[in-house]
């Protein structure tokens, strides 16, 4: 018998259902709240807010694309946590009244495993390589940054994490002090394209194993800016695309030593890269040619699946409802990951 299974994330700043079967995925909609650009960060409030509004339509159009309806879905999956709490209550309280409304399973998912099993998100007819068990992935977001050994589907390692910032907040930080807007990845890979990665030096950490930190790159790029635009006020405008270059390139450096480090020391080739910053372009390539070099399996997630989706809590609920895990009708969502 088919498993049908409408899956539901809210965890940040996107509203997002999709309906997989059987593992494969038939409709995955996103909404994507404009509302806080104009403060250069999520607003935790307004978050949660837009996702009481987004919630219903975005299910209804999940399913509609699906050719499903509601009374024909089997298992409703939802992020439990990490996230922002106000927002993760959104999606819990969505899911838990829907489940128990049409007398179905519910199963919660942890929004770290998600993006670790991104790599198996597959659409109708859609036969490409899978990694196998077991496998590295580097995690990172706007707010993670780890190396995370996937043992299986249901249980991970982590390898490395960062002690300070993730790396997205380096990138969104590094766009607010260049006044970019908000997100600041996108901008800044972009603006990175027609630079010299070469032309400016910013520190790196020195952190034992294979532990991430991101605070002291920030600050060096704070202290630099202040005493060039001393010299020039115009610095940024005349310099804005070797900047942004040279401060990709010290971030992507940053995150390839660890991972590189960890394989060797792991002895896994088995290489995914998941989280909003894997859409670098940077980062991407530098995966590849790395991979290539170092003889790894490397799987770069598509695009569409880079940021924060429900398609990946729907495969990891699907990977977990199989396993014979049921959440109780009074779960809770949890903010912190330690929690879960
Ligand atoms: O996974 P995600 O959508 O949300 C969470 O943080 O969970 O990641 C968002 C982060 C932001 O920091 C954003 O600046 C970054 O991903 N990002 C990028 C790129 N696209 C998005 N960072 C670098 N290069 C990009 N092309
Ligand atoms: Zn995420």
């Amino acid at each position: 018998m088919s498993i049908r299974i409408l899956a539901i994330e809210s965890s940040c700043d996107d509203t997002s259902a999709a309906v997989l079967v059987d593992g494969v995925m038939l409709s995955n909609v996103m909404a994507t709240q404009e509302v806080h650009k104009k403060y250069g960060g999520v607003i935790p409030e307004l978050a949660s807010r837009a996702h009481q509004q987004n919630i219903i339509p975005v299910v209804d159009q999940a399913l509609k694309e699906s050719g499903l309806t509601i009374r024909e879905i089997d298992v409703v999956a939802f992020t439990r946590g990490p996230g922002l709490l106000g927002s993760l209550i959104v999606g819990t309280s969505f899911a838990k009244g829907l489940a128990m409304a049409l007398d179905i399973p519910l199963v919660d998912v942890n929004h770290l495993q998600g993006h670790l099993l991104s790599p198996f998100i597959t659409e109708p007819g859609e036969d490409k390589p899978t990694p196998s068990f077991p496998y590295l992935s580097l995690l990172v977001s706007g707010g993670h940054t780890q190396i995370i050994k996937v043992v299986d589907p249901l249980n991970y390692e982590v390898l490395g994490k960062t002690i300070d910032d993730a790396v997205g907040e380096a990138f969104d930080k590094c766009a607010k002090l260049l006044d970019l807007g908000y997100p600041g990845g996108p901008v800044i890979d972009k603006l990175a394209k027609d630079g010299n990665a070469n032309r400016f030096l910013f520190s790196k950490p020195s952190i034992k194993g294979l532990d991430y930190s991101f605070s002291g790159i920030k600050t060096s790029l704070l202290y630099f800016l202040r005493d060039n635009i001393k010299a020039d006020p115009d610095f940024i405008q005349g310099n804005i695309n070797d900047i942004c270059a040279s401060y990709q390139q010290t971030l992507v450096d940053i995150l390839m030593k660890k991972l590189v480090k960890a394989s060797l020391e792991t002895s896994i080739r088995e290489i995914t890269l998941s989280g909003g910053v894997s859409a670098n372009s940077l980062l991407r390539k530098t995966i590849e040619t790395e991979g290539v070099k170092r003889g790894w399996n490397t799987y770069l997630p598509q695009f569409k699946y880079t940021t924060d989706n429900a398609a990946m809590i729907g495969i990891a609920g699907y990977y977990r409802y199989l396993s014979g895990h049921r959440a109780s009708p009074n779960i809770a969502p949890v903010s912190r990951i330690k929690e879960i």
